[in-house]
């Protein structure tokens, strides 16, 4: 698969989120004066526990959400300026996944994969051939003509990535995309999702209430709390520093539930240091 034009070059704002607030009628302030930015070939996670308002500001970015007040730019356009139609070639450059896949269950995977293609307009013989082409890049090549349910998983929410990078999307957006999945399977589709920043430049902003996701993926991470940032940064920095009790709460949970990392990376999140012979000691 070729990799799409990265926006703007490396580094360069794909996804700016400037003082947003969304209320909902009834009065739920689900993002609440929230600023960001996402680079391009980035991935920025946001990490935050049930109902802190993430779901709420994906839905932002993909326009299927407006503010109550701020402005969402993708690739530098402000979401509320483009109408309904001048939205549609902006959605064309983000992809989405979920956490329950959503897949169609009465489509094969290769029908599933195709769909957006087909919407898009490309003809059949195609289409056909992008489709077994991402079916390839994210492991199923041979799996497209099952259905959904005939599938684990792991592979189903593979075909709900490959659905999402068909149509080469710049962005992807992760919606808990590993939460319904076992510690093993997790690992795997992280692989896949770290593969889709890399190779094919993607820049990714997932959400998740697992800091081990946000440690085994992201180069930046915000924390949100009722609807605010409570703290942002690098990963390496919020993991070794974090500021705020909720931060660091989160990230007492990711230590503890994964081994040390030093011998393996050279450098432990939790702080453990070389024993005086034989290596890195582990750090609990
Ligand atoms: N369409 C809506 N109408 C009214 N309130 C809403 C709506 N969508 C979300 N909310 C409220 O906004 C807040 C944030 O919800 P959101 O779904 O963004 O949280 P979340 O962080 O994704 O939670 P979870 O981890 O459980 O998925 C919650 O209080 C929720 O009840
Ligand atoms: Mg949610």
């Amino acid at each position: 698969m070729t990799a799409p034009a990265t926006p703007g070059g490396p580094g360069q704002p794909v996804i700016e989120l400037r003082d947003v607030r969304k209320e909902f009628p009834g009065g739920a302030m689900a993002v609440d004066g929230v600023s960001l930015t996402v680079g391009a070939g980035t991935v920025f996670g946001v990490v935050g526990h049930s109902g802190a308002g993430k779901s709420t500001l994906l839905r932002l970015v993909n326009g299927l959400e407006e503010p109550t007040s701020g402005s969402v730019l993708v690739d530098g356009q402000d979401l509320s300026a483009l109408g309904e139609r001048g939205l549609r070639p902006v959605r064309r450059e983000i992809g989405m996944v979920f956490q329950q896949f959503n897949l169609f269950r009465s489509r094969t995977v290769l029908g599933n994969v195709l769909y957006p293609l087909r919407l898009a307009g490309l003809d059949r013989a195609a289409a056909r051939a992008r489709a077994e082409e991402t079916l390839d890049f994210v492991g199923l090549s041979g799996h497209g003509g099952r259905y959904p349910e005939q599938l684990s998983g792991g592979q189903r929410q593979r075909v709900g990535i490959a659905r999402a990078l068909t149509t080469r999307p710049k962005v992807l957006l992760c919606d808990e995309a590993t939460s319904a999945l076992d510690p093993q399977t997790t690992g795997e589709v992280l692989a896949l999702l770290r593969r889709v920043n890399r190779e094919l430049g993607v820049t990714i902003l997932l959400i998740t209430h697992e800091m081990e996701v946000v440690r085994g993926l992201c180069d930046r991470v915000a924390v949100m709390e009722e609807g605010k940032v409570v703290e942002s940064g690098e990963v390496y920095e919020v993991f070794a520093r974090p500021r705020h009790a909720t931060t660091a709460a989160f990230v007492r949970s990711a230590l503890h539930s994964a081994p040390c990392t030093a011998p393996r990376t050279g450098r432990c999140w939790s702080g453990c240091g070389p024993a005086t012979r034989g290596g890195w000691s582990p750090c609990r």
